[in-house]
């Protein structure tokens, strides 16, 4: 490089520098809000982890930062303009489909003044970050191809920030932006395990009798897009017009493709017909014809056994504090319930993962310490903040076992 060069590349580099940096770093801004708010500290967010979540999000995608910091600016500048007509920043709270949580302590937290509905149920989701970054430790070891793993590595992050949203938020948005990205999720991890069979069926892929337009993971796309280029009052609207199963059927058409792979044929023919019958599902000759074309041997069956009872567990137990999902049952508001509850919490993981082949790369949001910021507090205090922590283990577990599945149904 000539001297002219070497100058332009000091200049360049150095202006792109301060490009950067003069940006603001508004994911890293509010999990700071985060932590003071939750524990009255002074201090920011686990620095270390941090840095460790901003490497894995540049590993799945190069826009994944950007989308991150525009989604936690966007609920910034919601509040600021207190939402907008019709949805006001704390006006979804039952009604509508907007549920209502036992935890309902309206805080500010000092960035931005913020008034924060639910601060356990805002901050526990972390760890959907975490598996997140579970995926990157994960990285070179996943069956499935690369732009699944990106999209499942992006989804778990769209839903942390998601589901933040709507319970910090009370807003309509805030609730469409959790709820549906579940289903997302849902639809990624289905798809993926079966995309090895090469099947042209669409009952199978899209549990749809017609085509969907777009696969889970154009889907996740569309999500990133809209993080990038749409103001918070188009979100709703955008992610509403996703074309996906609700995720009782996705999660009944994985459930289908894991009893197909790992019980006898009896046993899977009985258990897929209740199946069929309790979810109306497309034809049942589509979901045997899955079977009839495997050939699995009975030490594969039972990996794939104990690693969806790993799965199942973990989930079960999150939804027993899932709060709409029993309804108005008045046990799991009893704080005593509540404490038991979280100290279950590493002691039913430990039992699922005895039963698992899965690697255990997050000790602590298995054991629920240091998982979240005030979760010492919040496990036992509130039933949906242990939800969150839960199914965060339970849906790294469902992950791993599409992983699995999408290993062996190969036809
Ligand atoms: C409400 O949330 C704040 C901030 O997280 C916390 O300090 C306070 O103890 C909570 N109050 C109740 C009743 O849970
Ligand atoms: C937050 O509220 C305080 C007290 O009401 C006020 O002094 C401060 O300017 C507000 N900060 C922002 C960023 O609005
Ligand atoms: C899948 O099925 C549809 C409709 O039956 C057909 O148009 C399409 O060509 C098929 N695709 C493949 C790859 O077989
Ligand atoms: C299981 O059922 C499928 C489809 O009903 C059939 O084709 C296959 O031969 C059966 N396998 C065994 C081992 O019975
Ligand atoms: C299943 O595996 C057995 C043993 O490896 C083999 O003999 C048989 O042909 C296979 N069947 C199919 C349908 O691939």
């Amino acid at each position: 490089m000539d001297r002219l060069g070497f100058v332009l590349f000091l200049v360049l580099g150095a202006s792109t520098t301060s490009l950067v940096s003069a940006q603001q770093d508004w994911t890293k801004d509010m999990l700071d809000a985060m932590q003071q708010l939750l524990t009255g500290d002074t201090f920011e967010f686990d620095p270390i982890y941090l840095a460790k979540l901003y490497s894995c999000f540049d590993k799945i995608d190069p826009k994944l930062k950007e989308a991150q910091d525009l989604a936690w600016q966007g609920m910034v500048n919601y509040h600021d303009q207190n939402g907008q007509p019709g949805d006001e920043w704390g006006s979804c709270l039952g009604n509508g489909h907007c549920a209502v949580y036992f935890e309902q302590n309206a805080t500010q937290q000092i960035f931005h003044n913020i008034t924060i509905y639910e601060p356990c149920n805002y901050a526990s989701n972390v760890p959907y970050y975490h598996v997140t970054t579970q995926i990157c430790d994960h990285w070179d070891l996943w069956n499935v191809p690369a732009d699944v793993r990106h999209a499942l590595g992006t989804v778990f992050a769209s839903l942390g920030f998601g589901s933040s949203f709507w319970h910090g938020s009370h807003t309509y948005a805030g609730n469409v932006a959790d709820n549906r990205v579940i289903e997302v999720l849902a639809y990624v991890v289905h798809q993926a395990s079966l995309q090895n069979l090469n099947v042209n069926s669409t009952v199978l892929m899209d549990l749809s009798m017609i085509k969907r337009p777009y696969s889970g993971v154009e889907i996740k796309a569309q999500l990133t897009d809209m993080f990038l280029e749409q103001s918070p009052e188009q979100w709703a609207e955008t992610i509403n017009s996703f074309d996906m199963p609700n995720y009782y059927k996705t999660f009944a058409g994985i459930v289908c493709t894991v009893f197909s792979v790992a019980l006898e044929n009896e046993t899977a023919d009985q258990i897929i017909d209740a199946l069929i019958a309790l979810f109306s599902f497309p034809p049942e000759e589509e979901m045997r014809a899955l079977t009839a074309t495997l050939n699995l041997t009975t030490e594969e069956k039972l990996v794939v056994q104990g690693n969806f009872e790993s799965a199942l567990i973990k989930l079960l137990y999150a939804f027993v504090w899932q709060e709409w999902a029993i309804g108005e049952n008045p046990i799991i508001y009893d704080p005593a319930i509540n404490e038991q509850g979280a100290d279950l919490i590493p002691v039913i993981n430990a039992f699922a993962n005895s039963l698992n082949t899965f690697p255990i790369y997050d000790q602590d949001v298995q054991d629920g310490v240091n998982s979240y910021p005030g979760d010492e507090w919040c496990n036992d205090y509130s039933p949906h903040a242990k939800w969150h922590l839960q199914a965060a283990n339970g849906l790294m577990d469902l992950v791993f076992l599409g992983d699995d599945l999408h290993k062996l149904l190969k036809a």
